[in-house]
């Protein structure tokens, strides 16, 4: 997608594009250009606009490693082409969103803890130390840059009865 088209949150089912577009591996960014400072921005914006907490490449039809999250207002966090380096044993269960799913919610098990490097949208490299409810966002938008949804980390009787759901009400 060209930066200058208006950029769209894609959601499951919406037409098979979408679909194949969020189930697809995204590729590694080549060149983090001034341009990545406008898409960015525009991703925040969906973000924000839509309540979210975070938001990869792939759900807004942009098949490379490059996500967004902001826990807390006022600490944006940019992370292109992401490595999650190392993951606590510790795991725990928290209910989870996401802006791909509407209405669609449940409580997926992930390490609590987590080590990330990344580059930022001036092409600046980083490593976070994250606990809490960042790490799990990282961790949930790391899997998108996968073609991973949250429901595919649940068990398979949990994941078809919301898919079910999910797919009923979209078409009613
Ligand atoms: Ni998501």
């Amino acid at each position: 997608m060209d930066s200058a088209d208006e950029m769209d949150i894609l959601t499951l089912e919406s037409s098979p594009e979408n679909d194949a577009a969020l189930r697809t591996k995204a590729e590694k960014v080549q060149k983090i250009g001034p341009e990545y400072k406008k898409i960015t921005q525009e991703m925040f914006q969906l973000l924000r606009d839509g309540k979210g907490i975070g938001l990869a490449g792939p759900q807004v039809g942009r098949n490379e490693r490059i996500f967004v999250t902001e826990v807390d207002k006022d600490q944006p966090r940019v992370f292109i082409n992401p490595t999650i380096v190392g993951t606590s044993e510790e795991t725990g269960k928290y209910e989870e969103g996401c802006m791909s799913l509407p209405g669609v919610f449940a409580d997926v098990t992930r390490p609590l803890e987590i080590r990330v490097q990344a580059w930022n949208e001036k092409g600046r490299p980083f490593t976070l130390d994250a606990e809490g409810l960042l790490a799990r966002v990282i961790q949930h938008e790391n899997d998108h840059l996968e073609g991973i949804l949250f429901i595919d980390r649940l068990s398979e009787p949990k994941r078809a009865s919301i898919l079910r759901k999910y797919h009923k009400k979209r078409h009613n």
